[in-house]
């Protein structure tokens, strides 16, 4: 794969990653030449103004699951007692660069993030949460260079693994545990870190505080920053990768078609065979997906999801049944092994898919697998088992001539497949800061 470029849509300015022209990492002095640490012409927004504006804004999570900050962060100042925060880092999907980016890129920035959910949600302590060790320095470094800050940051880090960026397991793991899913309730926003309701939330979420946090000027009623840019629309970052001509790190608007943006940025010509999305977490969609409006509730209503963000391409040589086959097998391997129903249930799910791509399986095969991903959802103390589900469902949804076509004949794609491989399929190699870089 050729290395990792970012880039911006022409419809939006940065607001995540660095401008063009701006490589390496962003320094303090940088972080507030950009008006860094210093919010608008009114400082900053705090405590329940700053929700609000959380909530008007919109701003929905960035780790997975979409849930509106505004709702989590109310949530969590409500609760009696001493509150914590965690800034979310692992960035588990192997698919996903953006956290990595920020951490190891814009450090000040998540920190300024860490510092206005903090304080919004009164936090007597924070932690950012990471795995990879260019992060945890970059954010080491930063805080070095930072005076006292109004609330303590900590740095911890994990070994990284799939699950280990789960909110329970993330809790688990600051508790001293291991980086493994607890049973829910109670959420961590009832009782996390040291028994205290936390919030836990992605780098990127927190990386949108700053802008959204930024107070209007005395007697003004909006904010700089919450104006959502000069189109008028939010953005995400959206790691953009498999048969693509330029995979990269894009920061991309909010409302207008996958195709556009994957064109535009990634350099494809035309709608490819399908698309991988959320990481591996939303399952498989096919050319519809190119016209489908980049928005969670439309990919979400379609039986899809952006996630995390992560959009992989699949070309004319990648069969979707064995992409398939390659994400079960990666679930089957990397479930963290506590729960009967995913350590046999993503086994089994794998097991039809591998006999699908080796053209062995038969009817009875596919009805299971149809079965299994109807009635498994939901079972397990965390979505993995969910997320593999979503794979089986959506094969057989958006591919039927092609799951049937297995049934009769092997596939000569498939025949490449090393499914015993301990890999993880189309993981993004770790981040290196490119050498080019695009507007
Ligand atoms: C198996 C699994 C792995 C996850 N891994 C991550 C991760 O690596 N990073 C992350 O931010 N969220 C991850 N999540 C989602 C978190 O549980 C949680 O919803 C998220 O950190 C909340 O942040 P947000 O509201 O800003 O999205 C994972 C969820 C599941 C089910
Ligand atoms: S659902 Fe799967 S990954 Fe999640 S805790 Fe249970 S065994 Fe582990």
């Amino acid at each position: 794969m050729p290395p990792l470029i970012t880039g911006v849509h022409p419809a939006v300015t940065p607001r995540l990653l660095l401008p063009a022209g701006a490589p390496g990492r962003e320094d303090r002095a940088a972080y507030e030449a950009r008006g860094g640490y210093s919010g608008g012409p009114g400082g900053y927004l705090e405590g329940e103004d700053l929700i609000s504006a959380v909530a008007e804004a919109g701003l929905r999570g960035r780790g997975g699951a979409a849930f509106p900050l505004g709702v989590k962060l109310a949530a969590v100042a409500a609760q009696p007692g001493d509150h914590v925060l965690v800034v979310n880092g692992e960035e588990g999907e192997p698919a996903s660069v953006k956290d990595r980016w920020l951490l190891r890129t814009r450090p000040h920035l998540v920190l300024d993030g860490t510092v206005r959910a903090a304080r919004a949600i009164g936090a007597v302590t924070a932690y950012v949460y990471v795995s990879d060790d260019q992060a945890a320095e970059s954010v080491r470094t930063a805080l070095a260079e930072l005076d006292e800050l109004p609330v303590p940051v900590h740095v911890r880090t994990v070994s990284h693994s799939y699950v280990a960026g789960e909110e329970t397991a993330a809790v688990r793991a600051i508790n001293g545990g291991p980086a493994k899913p607890t049973d829910k309730p109670p959420r961590p926003f009832e009782e996390g870190v040291a028994g205290c309701p936390t919030l836990v939330s992605n780098v990127e979420t927190i990386a949108n505080l700053p802008r959204l946090a930024a107070a209007p000027a005395p007697g003004e009623d909006v904010s700089p920053g919450r104006g959502f840019g000069p189109a008028g629309q939010e953005t995400f970052l959206m790691t953009l990768t498999g048969s693509c001509p330029r995979p990269g790190l894009y920061e991309v608007p909010f409302g207008g078609p996958l195709g556009e943006a994957a064109e535009t940025l990634g350099g494809l010509t035309g709608p490819p065979r399908g698309y991988l999305m959320g990481g591996y977490f939303a399952g498989l969609l096919n050319r519809r997906g190119h016209v489908l409006t980049l928005d969670y509730d439309v990919f979400r209503d379609q039986g899809s999801g952006l996630g995390c963000g992560a959009v992989i391409v699949l070309g004319p040589a990648d069969c979707p049944v064995g992409c398939a086959a390659q994400v079960m097998a990666y679930f089957d391997r990397n479930n963290a092994s506590q729960c009967g129903s995913c350590f046999n249930g993503t086994a089994a799910m794998s097991g039809v898919t591998a006999a699908l791509a080796a053209g062995i399986a038969g009817q009875a095969d596919v009805r299971r697998l149809e079965s299994w991903a109807a009635f498994l959802p939901g079972r397990g103390a965390c979505a993995t088992l969910d997320g593999a589900a979503n794979v089986a469902r959506s094969l057989l949804r958006e591919f039927p001539a092609e799951v049937e076509a297995h049934l009769r004949d092997r596939c000569g794609q498939c025949a490449e497949l090393d499914l015993t491989a301990a890999t993880a399929p189309f993981a993004v190699a770790a981040y290196a800061q490119p050498a080019e870089e695009t507007a």
